[in-house]
């Protein structure tokens, strides 16, 4: 039961965003301004953001999307494709464009054709990133049809990350928007060096919730929410303070057009309500003393960079939160993810923090 009205904390990041490019990051990069200092922006593009030249290109053009003044600060990512240079992943690292590399089993996702058919093929690349400390994003899926959807993450833990730690102990690794309870037990028993980012809809929603009461195509995201169980690990993780859980938001932006059909996308667009869910979720754990630790502080930890100096006041209203169902682009709507409970944290707006 809450029993504070407001909460101000340092201001979040997102670490873990899917921002896109032309009309929809246009439509979504402000919004994320609105909310967030950083955020670790996806490579995924078509085609995908592999070279540092690639990177500071498309830096440049999410600074473009946004109002002149926007204190927002993209962090910049390269796509490990199997033609990856280590010189120029290095390069990138070394002039301060990118902030880490992002490891996409090919096939596993949305725009991970490009990816990696075989870890040992990029075995230069991580052994230079664990020379310089550059991390490693991981989205932890096998791509092997025979292995089950819902257990694609936690097999890809036994045959690929397993491994990999133990042959290149160096390698700082994020293993990106976690799903079970096999993650959250892979990264507590990890020594230094492995962390794990938390989407807000896997902290809301179960794979019950794919299917009630008919097929729910806004729910589908990859991976997949599991069952009830792991999402209750997730929590757990999310609330407890350890330094090695934080915030991202994994906002995979489709339009509604190519989610509603008969193969959707995976994908759930979360970012205009993302705090206040996350914040709910604290709320209704008891465990609001902790959200600034997994929204604004371990995130910075893990990467090594200054907290963010700006503050961010959470008010607790009386009555639910409305929020817009969806978000208008050039080329039609897009459904904000509903978290299918009331939310009654919002983040103050800007001018009401300013002195009467
Ligand atoms: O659901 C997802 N959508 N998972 C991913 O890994 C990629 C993302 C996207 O880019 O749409
Ligand atoms: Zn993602």
């Amino acid at each position: 039961m809450a029993t504070r009205k407001t909460i101000t904390i340092r201001r979040p990041d997102d670490w873990h965003l899917h921002l896109r490019d032309g009309d929809m990051l246009a439509a979504v990069a402000p919004c994320t301004a609105a909310d967030f200092a950083r955020a670790i922006v996806m490579p995924n593009l078509v085609p995908p953001v592999v070279r540092g030249a690639d990177a500071a290109r498309y830096r440049e053009r999410i600074l473009a999307a946004l109002p002149p003044d926007t204190a927002f600060t993209p962090l910049m990512t390269l796509y490990l494709a199997q033609t990856t240079d280590p010189d120029d992943v290095a390069a990138a690292a070394a002039s301060g464009l990118i902030s880490a590399v992002k490891l996409y089993p090919a096939g596993a996702t949305t725009n991970s054709e490009s990816g990696v058919r075989d870890i040992a093929d990029v075995t230069a690349v991580l052994e230079r990133m664990a020379d310089i400390g550059l991390p490693l994003l991981v989205h932890g899926e096998v791509t092997d049809p025979d292995v089950d959807i819902f257990d694609r993450e936690a097999v890809f833990i036994d045959r690929v990350l397993d491994p990999l730690r133990q042959r290149l102990p160096a390698l700082r690794i994020v293993l990106e928007h976690v799903t079970t309870q096999d993650a959250v037990d892979f990264v507590r028993n990890s020594d230094a060096g492995l962390a794990a980012t938390i989407t807000p809809h896997h902290l809301i929603i179960n794979r019950n919730h794919l299917f009630a009461g008919g097929i729910r195509p806004h729910y589908y995201c990859l991976p997949i929410a599991k069952r009830e169980r792991h999402r209750v690990a997730l929590r757990d993780a999310a609330t407890s303070g350890d330094p090695r859980f934080f915030l991202g938001t994994d906002s995979a932006p489709h339009l509604d057009a190519l989610k509603e059909t008969a193969c959707g996308c995976a994908g759930v667009f979360n970012v205009t309500n993302a705090l206040s869910c996350v914040a709910q979720v604290f709320d209704d754990d008891d465990a609001l003393d902790r959200l600034e630790a997994f929204v604004s502080l371990n995130g910075p930890a893990f990467y090594g960079v200054p907290v963010n100096e700006a503050s961010i006041t959470l008010v607790r209203h009386d009555t639910p939160v409305a929020f817009a169902p969806s978000l208008a682009t050039n080329d039609g709507p897009l459904t904000v993810f509903d978290p299918g409970m009331a939310l009654f944290w919002h983040a103050a707006p800007q001018t009401a923090q300013r002195p009467a």
